[in-house]
């Protein structure tokens, strides 16, 4: 209650201010739960493929700690794991400010930030030091002035592997030139082979898409997933969005970038059941896009994700979003009679 109040209070800045002002707020451990939820045994999820464990099907998505400052915080304000990232091999500042904008009116964020961060070696040593109160994801990305763009994801891969409970291949940001072209067919295959001679250790290796992908693209991925990318545990649905809706009302509607947030929620759950309908759960597939309630979360687990991610609502809602996601999501199986959540994945499809 008192951390929503303070979120109210951090959004009358600008928010890039707000958002380091929060990380620094939380890396001292203010405004932080004395201690995580407790979640219901019904919420519990184990996902098919890569084996992995949530409390909670609800996780924190990439981009808000990027630099894996925090992830012990955000899991005890109720996400059941936590993705920290996107990390590139070398630090780099991103692109120029501002580049970062609320798009208050539709409930909504646009980006451009460009993969800052402080590299992987500082985000290493932090992922080394986490406790694992839940499971970690490494969101793994390459520099923007790399001339060896395949060579930077292996990079990433091994030196996250030892520390991280999963890993993801983030080829989907707008926001580095020529990144998401990395998902056609030719290029996407040439990289999931270097990627798939990584030494992973073991670790289950996601791989992040944009939504912004026709049935042909779509049909395209799951071939080469289904072929040089057998090795993946699965697909994270979706990254932002370079679309821009007509009912979007803001006045920064225009800004160049990644659009997230509530009017992502109905592209990005029609991406994932498109990826469900073709990959007929030889994937684990973790949806994102505008999740801002438990009937948000329950309709891309219906949709056929195994877990969800959110960040963009936590600017609206503050950061109570995930506990009160995970009530929500409870109420949802019980009205409709589950033995567990995992039984609402894909029947929708
Ligand atoms: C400010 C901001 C920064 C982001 N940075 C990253 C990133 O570094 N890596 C990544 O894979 N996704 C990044 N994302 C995308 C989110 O992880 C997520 O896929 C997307 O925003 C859709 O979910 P949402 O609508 O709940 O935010 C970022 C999103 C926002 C709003």
């Amino acid at each position: 209650m008192l951390a929503d109040l303070g979120a109210r209070a951090i959004r009358l800045l600008p928010p890039e201010a707000a958002h380091n002002a929060t990380l620094r707020l939380l890396t001292k451990g203010l405004g932080v739960p004395g201690r995580a939820p407790l979640f219901p045994p019904g919420l519990k999820v184990t996902l098919p493929k890569s084996g992995l464990t949530f409390a909670s099907p609800v996780g924190l998505a990439a981009g808000f700690d990027k630099n894996c400052e925090v992830p012990g915080a955000m899991a005890r304000f109720g996400f059941g794991f936590v993705e920290c990232g996107t990390v590139t091999p070398k630090p780099q500042a991103g692109n120029p400010k501002p580049r970062l904008f609320r798009l208050e009116a539709d409930r909504a964020v646009i980006n451009r930030m460009g993969f800052n961060n402080f590299g992987l070696d500082y985000f290493v040593r932090r992922l080394a030091r986490y406790s694992h109160a839940v499971p970690i994801g490494a969101n793994v990305g390459a520099n923007k002035d790399s001339e060896d763009r395949a060579g930077d994801y292996v990079t990433g891969i091994e030196a996250v592997a030892p520390y991280a409970d999963y890993i993801t291949i983030n080829i989907s940001s707008p926001n580095t030139p020529g990144l998401r072209g990395l998902q056609d067919k030719a290029s996407l295959t040439g990289l999931l082979a270097r990627c798939g001679a990584a030494d992973r250790k073991g670790k289950p290796v996601f791989l992040k898409v944009a939504p912004d992908l026709d049935r042909e693209a779509i049909a395209d991925i799951c071939g080469v997933v289904r072929g040089e990318g057998a090795w993946l545990s699965g697909l994270i649905i979706s990254n932002t969005t370079l679309a821009r809706p007509a009912s979007l009302a803001s006045a920064d509607k225009g800004e160049t970038g990644g659009l997230s947030g509530a009017p992502l929620f109905h592209p990005s759950t029609a991406v994932l059941a498109e990826f469900a309908r073709a990959l007929r759960g030889e994937f684990d597939l973790i949806g994102a896009g505008g999740i801002a309630s438990g009937a948000d979360a329950y309709a891309k687990l219906r949709a056929g994700a195994h877990a969800v991610q959110l960040y963009s609502m936590l600017v609206y809602e503050g950061p109570g979003l995930a506990a009160r996601i995970a009530d929500e999501l409870e109420a949802c199986r019980v009205r409709d009679g589950l033995a567990s959540i995992a039984e609402a994945t894909g029947n929708a499809l």
